[in-house]
């Protein structure tokens, strides 16, 4: 009965054009959803989406638009950020110093680094050092106060003079505190004279109950959005625990939870996870082992905090030779695979389909893009 199914003259078409449409799909994610190679796509710093279907593209964002980008931007489209430095907004010696640091963005911090009696002076300390240093294509962002506090569209007024490329808004509450930004960032984004949507936001939006319970909503209230960065700690003094990581570094249920929907509500928005920084500065060994486990979880890049951390980011969230070289060879593999009409097939032993060939194509992207930033992996 399934025999004549397959066999006879209806099924035999019904199964005809199943197995056309797999293989346009498997197409699509060896390719990239058109007739050109592979290599000749614009390349993507996308987090896998394993067998999700239709190819990831990146979603066409305005604030990655290359004209919109202010001159210190890198000029491809593929935006790495492996490491971004932290630096206290008030500290003129360490925000010079941090120019030089080759993180592939800096932080220039207003909030937590920064004492109640600075805050006012830091604004102006901030659109300086971004108007006059030269960050030798590292991207700027700035990490504004939270809404909560009242200083916020103070913060984004001043120095939003320097014509910044981004902020990092913490202590996100709720979808309408990224829309209170986005609002305000419109209106000076036309002050400036730069497009609309060019600014880039990324949320600290796991640091308040409230938001870990809403990611998702959060993370695409505006499509200025590029990444969630992940932090633990104001969520611990919010939910009133007394620490955040238990005595071995790992942690608690609910700050592996928070972490964990943060990756989620990233990647399902096409979004950058990014990881919380390392606090113990001078461990370079328990650096490298925390940021190996959230590069291998699908987070692409971290916070750092001291200038000695950065090359150990740029080395860890770029995949090493032996990574590109075996994802390459999968891909050629896939490509002849495919002309066969195979869409599942055996490479070095095992079997490999659609996610597996995603993945090889996400190492090979995210080589290229490191390459591209002049910013290889040290
Ligand atoms: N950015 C730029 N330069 C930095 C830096 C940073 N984040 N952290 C340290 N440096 C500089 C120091 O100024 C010093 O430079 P110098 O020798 O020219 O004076 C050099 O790097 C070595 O610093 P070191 O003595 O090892 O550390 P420190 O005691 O001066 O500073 C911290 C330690 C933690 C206070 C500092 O790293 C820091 O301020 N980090 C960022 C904190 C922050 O922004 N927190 C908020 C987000 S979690
Ligand atoms: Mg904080």
């Amino acid at each position: 009965m399934i025999h004549g199914l397959i066999v006879g003259g209806d099924g035999q078409r019904r199964a005809a054009t199943l197995l056309t449409r797999a293989l346009t799909v498997i197409h699509g994610l060896i390719v990239g959803g058109d007739s050109r190679d592979w290599r000749d796509r614009p390349s993507s710093v996308r987090p896998a989406r394993n067998g999700a279907g239709p190819p990831r593209l990146p979603r066409p964002r305005t604030g990655d638009n290359a004209s919109a980008m202010s001159s210190s931007a890198a000029p491809s489209a593929a935006r790495l950020r492996r490491s971004l430095l932290f630096v206290p907004g008030d500290d003129t010696r360490k925000l010079a110093k941090a120019t030089g640091a080759g993180a592939d963005a800096l932080i220039l911090d207003l909030e937590d680094a920064v004492v109640p009696a600075h805050k006012t002076g830091a604004r102006d300390t901030v659109r300086a050092a971004l108007a006059d240093l030269d960050y030798g294509g590292a991207e700027r962002l700035v990490r504004v106060n939270p809404l909560e506090t009242g200083l916020t569209l103070e913060d984004l007024d001043v120095t939003m003079a320097g014509r910044p490329d981004g902020y990092v808004l913490p202590k996100v509450r709720c979808a309408e505190d990224v829309l209170t930004a986005d609002r305000e960032l419109a209106r000076l984004e036309a002050r400036e004279g730069r497009a609309p949507g060019s600014v880039r936001l990324i949320l600290l939006a796991t640091e308040t109950p409230e938001a870990v319970l809403d990611l998702r909503e959060i993370a695409r209230a505006t499509p200025r959005t590029t990444a969630l960065m992940w932090a633990s700690e104001d969520l611990s003094a919010a939910i009133g625990a007394r620490r955040s990581r238990r005595p071995d570094g790992s942690l608690p249920d609910v700050f592996a939870f928070a972490r964990s929907a943060c990756l989620l509500a990233a990647t399902a928005c096409r979004l950058e996870p990014l990881d919380m920084p390392f606090l113990d500065f001078r461990d370079d060994a328990g650096l490298d082992r925390e940021a190996r486990e959230a590069a291998d979880l699908g987070f692409t890049g971290k916070a750092a905090i001291h200038p000695n951390q950065v090359a150990i980011l740029n080395r860890v969230f770029v995949p090493d030779a032996d990574e590109v070289l075996a994802a390459q060879e999968l891909l050629d593999a896939a490509r002849e695979a495919f002309a066969r009409g195979q869409a599942a097939f055996v490479h070095r032993g095992a079997m490999v389909d659609a996610p597996h060939i995603n993945r090889a194509r996400t190492i090979v992207e995210r080589a290229e893009a490191a390459r591209g930033q002049g910013r290889p992996r040290s």
